[in-house]
């Protein structure tokens, strides 16, 4: 008879000893999938009370310096509060029996709190306690404690139990503090990776803006001399067919030095323009008042170009510093050019605007911009736009896209050289099948 009943006692132990471990690991697969340090501790103390049976569970979390502990978590009977812990309990290293735990480092159980001089009492005193610290890469991450009202409620299983949850609870600790740390580093190499890249865009955009300078100056230097020793020779063409056609009586005679002429002061425009690319042209520049000349400028060009021009001047715009004749000559090139941008033509509009220009939008610029206060004229078309592809050359002297004989390509080569010796420069925007924007920057006179 009384070998039945240690039997059977035996078999509910074993029974019971299964389910603690079908318990606990359930609890280890569970922990995997929490997320935060947070969720980690809220989960350890719900289970702890929940199904490993205890009646409460308080967790505490050390702090850096490894002086204090921190109430973080707590559930059961004396903590129904859920995850809201109002007014954490802080406690000292080696103060209480959960400092006592954190201090030691080893697991402590205390029969009876009444007869133990360490036990710091709360509103709802305890008679027995376990303290188990949780240590995570050799330092003290926290400590698992709970109390019971009853004297003696904790032994071997219930250590042993704690030991496990607190040996589990660690290993994902450090684990959740790795990710940390790799995400930290993933967040620095990204960091570091856009840095590079954004030096590196700079200084391919800087080594392409040398080679543009060089190139022009370089173009600029020959097309410079060479169109000084053809303007000699051209002078001299012309002062002998002035001489020529005094004397000649002839109509035949006349009219073929008229003819040469015509081609010597064609030839003459050509130089003036290639020497204007070379920024040598002679500019007598003075305070002029751009809407002034643009007023004038857009009657004779209704009139010449056959074609409406659209106004929109500045009231207080500033005084700039140019020569006058060089603006005329500039506009009536970019005028010409709206007029011949495609099928639509025309749709000219001319802006004048004072811009104060800083130092990041002069990277969208041909040249360099000192940073200070420009008047900008701006002339606009609805044409045909200009093609990617040209971009990069549409200033480059005898770069055209019209017919031959029909464009020099020295238009807009003019138009930045004498931009540029005036201490300004030229801004382009244009779409293809949408139009074109030219924008001349004036130093504003001081
Ligand atoms: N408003 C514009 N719309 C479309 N393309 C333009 C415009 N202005 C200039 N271009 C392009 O830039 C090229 C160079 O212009 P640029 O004024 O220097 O020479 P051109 O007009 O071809 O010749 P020229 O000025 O001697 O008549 C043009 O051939 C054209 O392809
Ligand atoms: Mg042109």
């Amino acid at each position: 008879m009384l070998k039945t009943i240690s039997t059977s006692l035996n078999q509910i132990d074993r029974a019971s000893e299964a389910q603690m471990l079908r318990t606990l690991n359930t609890f280890a697969v569970d922990l995997m999938s929490i997320p935060s340090v947070e969720d980690l501790f809220w989960y350890v103390a719900q289970n702890v009370v929940g199904k490993l049976g205890f009646i409460d569970c308080v967790i505490y979390q050390a702090d850096e310096q490894q002086t204090e502990l921190m109430q973080v978590a707590a559930w059961g009977e004396k903590n129904p509060f859920g995850r809201n812990i109002i007014n954490p309990l802080v406690i000292p290293f080696g103060c209480g029996i959960t400092g006592q735990a954190a201090q030691t480092r080893k697991p402590i159980i205390v029969n009876d709190l009444l007869v133990d001089g360490n036990y710091i009492a709360d509103t709802e005193p305890a008679r027995s306690e376990i303290c188990v610290p949780l240590i995570c890469a050799g330092r003290i991450a926290g400590v698992i404690d709970s109390e019971h009202p009853n004297v003696g409620a904790f032994g071997e299983a219930e250590l042993e139990i704690l030991s496990t949850v607190a040996a589990m609870t660690s290993a994902k600790l450090e684990l959740l503090a790795e990710t940390n740390r790799s995400l930290e580093r993933y967040d620095d190499l990204l960091v570091a990776h856009t840095q590079l890249s954004q030096e590196t865009s700079n200084r391919k955009a800087l080594e392409a803006r040398l080679f543009e300078a060089r190139k022009m100056d370089a173009i600029g230097r020959l097309t410079g001399r060479f169109a000084h020793e053809f303007n000699n020779l051209l002078t001299v063409i012309a002062g002998n067919v002035e001489l020529l056609e005094f004397d000649a009586s002839d109509a035949v005679a006349k009219d073929t030095l008229q003819v040469v002429k015509t081609a010597s002061a064609r030839g003459a425009h050509l130089i003036r323009s290639m020497l204007a690319f070379g920024e040598r042209t002679r500019l007598a520049p003075e305070v002029i008042d751009l809407n002034a000349i643009v007023s004038t400028f857009c009657q004779d060009c209704e009139q010449s170009l056959g074609s409406p021009v659209e106004q929109c001047r500045a009231g207080d715009l500033w005084s700039a510093s140019a020569d006058p004749i060089a603006v005329e000559n500039m506009l009536l090139a970019l005028a010409l050019n709206a007029t011949q941008s495609g099928p639509k033509g025309g749709g000219i509009k001319i802006i004048t605007e004072n811009i104060f220009h800083t130092l990041a939008e002069g990277q969208a610029f041909p040249s360099e911009l000192t940073p200070g206060r420009y008047v900008r004229l701006s002339v606009s078309d609805q044409g045909s736009g200009i093609k990617v592809e040209h971009m990069a050359q549409i200033f480059d002297p005898f770069f055209t896209t019209k017919a031959v004989g029909d464009g020099t390509g020295l238009g807009l080569s003019m138009v930045l050289g004498v931009m540029r010796q005036s201490g300004g420069t030229v801004a382009v925007q244009s779409e293809a099948g949408k139009g074109s924007t030219f924008q001349l920057y004036f130093p504003a006179a001081s």
